[in-house]
């Protein structure tokens, strides 16, 4: 059935109303489920909160009890202090951007992508579990006179279907777009303790509210399991004797601070190079208390299932093990055949859901690179859902 302009406007306001009146809600949504290291899920899993209203004073949007600078001073505002998009062009090629056409966007954070697809006409339904990001991008919107078109909700996106069963939806999306990692805004901030080049608490919570924090994880978890994390979500060759050195200082005194963690991360791996010896301990402890890889695959699994045919989805990650769990899901699902060597032929392949858009990830243009360096380890894969 052809579904008229006036139709589904009239279906949007219908699911921004209904949004609107979740705020209100405290909603149950089940837990992802985890294999991997023993902490708690991030506060989502035992009940997720809807984004509530910050107040907006001049100049600085203040949540709870902090104040973040807004640098939008209207529709000119370009969001770029907070957080420039990567792959900006790509994506919206990608996702193709009409009146009349739904899109998902679980990493709203500065809103630099969203932005794009409501100026093409897109209506987006838009996800972040860090408030400060929903503040600042909800604002910025509204300044540029983009936020009639837009939903924005807190939640993390492994809960986007829960979202959409919720609101009575099924297969609606015409695209999805995760842009996953932190935003340059929460890596500069201090205060969120993401980096190791700023004081700060140690932290790394994406959404503040969840229960486990990089302090946590470093000051309670037995020596193997930090082996464990360092080796595989950091990649350190060092990760044992950095594990060990965290043991044996934690007893001493618990560690509180990202630059208390650096620095004794330097007394185990020497300082060589441009690159900090702390940067893959850290990459690997954000990993783990936001789940990242966890979240990445239950949206990955869920969501061929809410794409309309025709729909796409567009990935973009920053590290090799996301960019692997990618491509791999990907290849998995579009190849019409799968074939095993005590097969006598290849079969047909009852999980194929889509068709790759390119085959190879779409990367940053030189431009883009002189523009924006931390578009240097972007990469956007994109897949087609098939009828
Ligand atoms: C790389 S930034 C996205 C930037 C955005 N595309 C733009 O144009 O400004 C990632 C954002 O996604 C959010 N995020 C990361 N993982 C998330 C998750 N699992 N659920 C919800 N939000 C998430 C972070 O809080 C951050 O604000």
């Amino acid at each position: 059935m052809m579904v008229t302009a006036p139709v589904f406007h009239q279906w949007f306001r219908q699911v921004r109303q209904w949004l609107g009146h979740l705020r209100h809600w405290e909603v149950r949504i089940p837990a992802v489920d985890r294999t991997c290291f023993p902490m708690p899920m991030p506060a989502a899993s035992g009940g997720a909160s809807f984004s509530g209203f910050f107040p907006v004073c001049a100049g600085s949007i203040r949540v709870d009890s902090r104040s973040i600078p807004v640098e939008t001073g209207g529709a000119q505002g370009t969001g770029a202090r907070y957080h420039i998009p990567v792959l900006e062009e790509e994506v919206v090629a990608a996702l193709e951007p009409q009146p009349g056409k739904l899109i998902l966007d679980g990493t709203l954070g500065g809103g630099g992508h969203t932005l794009r697809l409501l100026e093409a006409g897109a209506q987006v339904v838009a996800l972040d579990q860090d408030p400060e990001a929903l503040a600042f991008a909800r604002q910025r919107l509204k300044d540029a006179g983009m936020d009639e078109n837009l939903v924005t909700v807190r939640l993390n996106f492994a809960f986007f279907p829960a979202l959409l069963e919720e609101a009575g939806l099924g297969a609606v999306l015409d695209g999805i777009l995760l842009d996953i990692g932190v935003s340059s805004h929460q890596v500069d901030c201090g205060e969120r303790g993401f980096s190791f080049q700023k004081q700060g608490p140690l932290d790394m919570r994406m959404d503040p509210d969840a229960p486990l924090s990089a302090a946590d994880a470093v000051n309670t978890w037995p020596e193997e399991e930090l082996a464990r994390l360092f080796y595989e979500y950091g990649e350190e060759p060092a990760g044992r004797r950095v594990a060990k050195m965290l043991a044996a200082r934690r007893a001493e005194r618990l560690f509180t601070t990202t630059e208390e963690l650096a620095e004794a991360v330097v007394t185990v791996i020497p300082k060589r190079g441009p690159t900090h010896p702390a940067t893959k301990i850290f990459q690997a402890l954000r990993i783990a208390v936001n789940d990242e890889l966890g979240v990445l695959r239950s949206a990955l699994n869920a969501a061929h299932r809410w794409l309309k045919p025709g729909g796409r989805l567009a990935v973009i990650s920053f590290h090799s093990l996301e960019d692997r769990i990618v491509k791999q899901h990907l290849r998995r699902h579009s190849e019409p055949e799968i074939d095993r060597p005590e097969w006598p032929a290849p079969r047909p392949n009852p999980e194929c859901y889509y068709r790759l858009v390119s085959r190879r990830a779409i990367v940053a243009t030189d431009g883009e690179l002189a523009r924006n360096p931390r578009s240097r380890s972007a990469r956007l894969r994109v897949a087609e859902r098939l009828p």
